[in-house]
């Protein structure tokens, strides 16, 4: 109960799929987790879920707004205070020919996952403790050159670049920036992507080396590993979890 006791965590995109897998996590073990996302329903029924009373918050945000995040900010710092950890996961797919994406399509997709990656860090700094951790979702995409996928992928390698430079920037508070980088993982957003179609993930599923589609409490313990003290030494980092997706190829 006590392993993540005296931990206060913010996780963007806390009400499905990673971000919600992480929660469970955390307040299994006794810590304190904020929840941020655009669907109150869906931070409703994840704080029920979870069954943690007052170590859960939930807090109606989106990040791609700037002042959202003041607003989360602030209602983080009546509730608990400060925060021992950020975890911004919050994150939009696309996937399309570069003809056909729209400036909505990228003021979306550069807004939430760039942009909102961004400030969410920004934004959280004055309530971080010194030593803190920062996790930045990235993904596999980042590594791969998919036809679909310019606009996605650009905005998850500008991911992968903030961990090394805000690793740095932030160093003089000890706090440590790492990013993990998700391969297939069943999640709403796998569904939204492959659009139900049992054909697509099968392709999906025949890419990786391990030949399954990773579960969301396998990408929380990597994440869980950063946010925490055993993983003191570490910062400026890329974490791969992707059961063998983007450096192999499948026997
Ligand atoms: N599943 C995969 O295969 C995979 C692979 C690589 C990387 N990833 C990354 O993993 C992260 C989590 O995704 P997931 O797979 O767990 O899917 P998911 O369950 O759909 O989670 C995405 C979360 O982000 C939130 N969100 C989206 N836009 C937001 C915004 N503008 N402001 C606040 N919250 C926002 C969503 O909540 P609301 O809709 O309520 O806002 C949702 O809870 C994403 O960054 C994704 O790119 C996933």
């Amino acid at each position: 109960m006590s392993e993540f006791a005296g931990m206060t965590v913010l996780i963007t995109g806390g009400g499905s799929g990673i971000g919600l897998a992480t929660a469970r996590r955390l307040v299994e073990g006794g810590g304190e987790v904020v929840l941020a996302g655009r669907d109150a329903a869906r931070l409703e029924a994840a704080a029920r879920e979870l069954d943690g009373g007052d170590r859960v918050l939930t807090v109606r945000a989106d990040v791609s707004r700037v002042a959202d995040l003041d607003g989360l900010t602030d209602e983080i710092g009546r509730r608990y205070g400060r925060l021992t950890g950020v975890f911004a996961n919050a994150g939009v797919p696309h996937a399309g020919r570069v003809a056909d994406v729209t400036e909505d399509d990228y003021e979306t997709v550069v807004g939430a996952n760039l942009k909102g990656t961004f400030f969410t860090v920004q934004k959280a700094l004055p309530l971080m403790e010194d030593g803190g951790s920062v996790v930045l979702n990235g993904s596999w995409l980042a590594h791969r050159g998919a036809a679909m996928g310019s606009l996605y992928a650009a905005s998850k390698a500008a991911v992968l670049s903030l961990a090394q430079t805000l690793a740095p920037d932030l160093a003089e508070r000890g706090i440590r920036v790492n990013a993990i980088t998700p391969g297939h993982v069943q999640t709403p957003m796998l569904d939204t992507v492959t659009m139900g179609s049992d054909q697509v993930r099968e392709f999906f599923r025949s890419q990786v080396a391990l030949g399954r589609i990773g579960d969301p409490a396998e990408i929380a313990e990597t994440v869980i590993f950063l946010l925490s003290k055993r993983a003191s030494y570490i910062t400026g980092q890329e974490f791969i979890v992707d059961g063998g997706l983007v450096n192999s190829i499948p026997a």
